[in-house]
């Protein structure tokens, strides 16, 4: 019996690596559906001021094809924002997020809010010493 019935995450999963498959592996040991939220093209170069490696389309057809998911689609830059867009849409019994956000105000905001559709959120660490920024990097450097 898992911790949540229905899990939800998201981010933007681009140049798919071995730190996003720890997070979803982590969430999918605690809850018996989990939803991914894959953040829009817009927000990468407009919140984010990057350009995605991959497009949209190909990074939530990415994230559909692993067995640790059972859901994944594109987020507006409103719904990656406020997390409460999200849970009305996707109805989930948990969010899971990076510890950093952890005792945030923005997130201490977002616990109160939840707390009253009984949906919970769960802090996972971040794998160390790889990231998207970071084999970016490793190749630029190589060329
Ligand atoms: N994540 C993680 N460990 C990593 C990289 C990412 O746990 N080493 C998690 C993030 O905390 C987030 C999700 O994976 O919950 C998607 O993160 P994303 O921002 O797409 O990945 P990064 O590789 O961190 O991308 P960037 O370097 O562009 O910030």
């Amino acid at each position: 019996m898992k911790k949540y019935h229905i899990g939800y995450t998201c981010g933007v999963f681009d140049l798919f690596h071995v730190g996003h498959l720890n997070l979803l592996e982590r969430c999918k040991e605690m809850c018996d559906i989990l939803i991914v939220g894959v953040c829009d093209d817009k927000y990468v170069t407009d919140i984010k001021k990057k350009q995605p490696v991959y497009p949209e389309n190909q990074r939530v057809r990415i994230l559909n094809a692993l067995k640790v998911v059972d859901y994944a689609e594109l987020v507006t830059i409103e719904e990656t924002d406020d997390k409460m867009l999200a849970l009305k849409k996707f109805k989930f019994d948990v969010l899971f997020s990076g510890d950093d956000w952890k005792g945030s105000a923005r997130y201490l905001r977002t616990e109160k809010q939840f707390a009253e559709y009984g949906a919970s959120i769960e802090y996972l660490s971040y794998t160390k010493g790889i990231s998207t920024t970071d084999i970016k990097k490793r190749i630029e450097t190589e060329k």
